[in-house]
């Protein structure tokens, strides 16, 4: 059980390594009633570190499909309250603007942005550091430079990503650079491929995951890719559900390659969504896992792409292989480039 102690002890450990220093302008942003304890603890790090602070709060949502539907903002309608955003050095978002034009538009005027929307014993349990920071900034360097990213699996995976249209990112859980977004708790690093770079297969099987579906795939689920777009799901119960959540946006740019890439927090487990360790939330530890391989279905402009549907999927895979212009960096499920590993295991 946490405390509203708790709270400020964390966060502000977590404000001093984003940098907040004395006289940095820091927001929280919140909606409805939601992470109101949140915010509170923040405003008072925040203050603690001599910023100034405060919280902006936006009505609570309408209601909606009940899908996860990413990009679609409060903020949209509020250009006082957008511009009020761009003010800040630092923008902590509890409401969850990723993928939205305003998160964009913030970081564009030099505000950097931390989503913190996970449950707090998640945040405890991977707190950010600066060894998973050097080895995401590792992994983002050789990612950067390869032009084709190839993943298979035991289950018939063999498909290739066209690498070189769009920038790699990074997330390590807090950001002390200008602009720049990420998400607490993260330690992975991801790349997008050409609209039209990726073709092939990829078979998910039983314990790889869905999210924001937030479960474990049971039976062989088949995908094929041409041409950047999903053109088949094949198999059991699995697929039909992909297939009937898919189609609920009515959005066939839901079916388009979103981003790629690989996990490396050895803190995360595979059974983080099960009882007792899941505490709830959108499942960042299982995209964080060390030697996950997670593709993405939907959106890229994430990535400065045009594809802004509202349908997104993430699915960490286990046991996968991932190889960059050939070079092996992930190996049936394990990080095999020393420089990604924690230091404990380097051999
Ligand atoms: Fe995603």
């Amino acid at each position: 059980m946490f405390t509203q102690t708790d709270l400020y002890e964390l966060f502000r450990r977590h404000l001093q390594l984003c940098a907040v220093h004395e006289g940095e302008r820091v927001v929280v942003l919140s909606q409805g009633a939601e992470r109101a304890d949140y915010a509170d603890a923040y405003l008072a790090a925040a203050r603690s570190l001599g910023a100034k602070t405060f919280h902006m709060r936006l009505p609570r949502p309408l209601p909606s499909s009940g899908n996860w539907s990413v990009g679609a903002s409060e903020l949209a309608a509020n250009p006082a309250a957008v511009e009020a955003l761009k003010n800040a050095d630092l923008l902590i978002d509890c409401v969850f603007l990723l993928f939205s034009p305003e998160q964009f538009a913030i970081q564009d005027s030099g505000t950097r942005v931390l989503t913190v929307v996970e449950p707090v014993e998640l945040l405890a349990r991977q707190f950010p550091t600066t060894e998973h920071r050097e080895r995401v900034e590792i992994s983002a360097e050789i990612l950067a430079k390869a032009s084709v990213m190839r993943i298979t699996n035991p289950h018939g995976t063999d498909v290739s990503y066209q690498l070189g249209r769009y920038p790699t990112v990074t997330e390590y859980g807090y950001t002390d650079e200008p602009g720049r977004w990420d998400h607490w708790p993260a330690a992975f690093v991801f790349t997008g491929a050409a609209d039209d770079g990726v073709d092939g297969r990829i078979v998910l099987g039983p314990g790889d995951v869905l999210l924001p579906q937030n479960c474990y795939i049971t039976s062989p689920v088949e995908y094929t890719i041409e041409k950047g777009f999903i053109t088949d799901i094949r198999g059991g119960m699995d697929a039909d559900l992909i297939r009937s959540y898919m189609a609920s946006f009515d959005d066939p740019r839901g079916f388009g390659m979103s981003h790629v890439g690989w996990g490396l927090d050895e803190r995360a487990h595979w059974h983080g969504l099960q009882q007792p360790s899941f505490p709830g939330g959108m499942g960042m530890e299982l995209r964080s896992i060390l030697g996950n391989v997670m593709f993405s279905t939907g959106p890229n402009n994430e990535l400065g792409g045009p594809n802004d549907t509202a349908c997104h999927l993430d699915i960490p895979m286990r046991g996968c292989s991932l190889f960059l212009d050939d070079e092996p960096i992930v190996v049936d499920g394990a990080v095999v480039v020393e420089d990604m590993l924690p230091a404990r295991s380097r051999r």
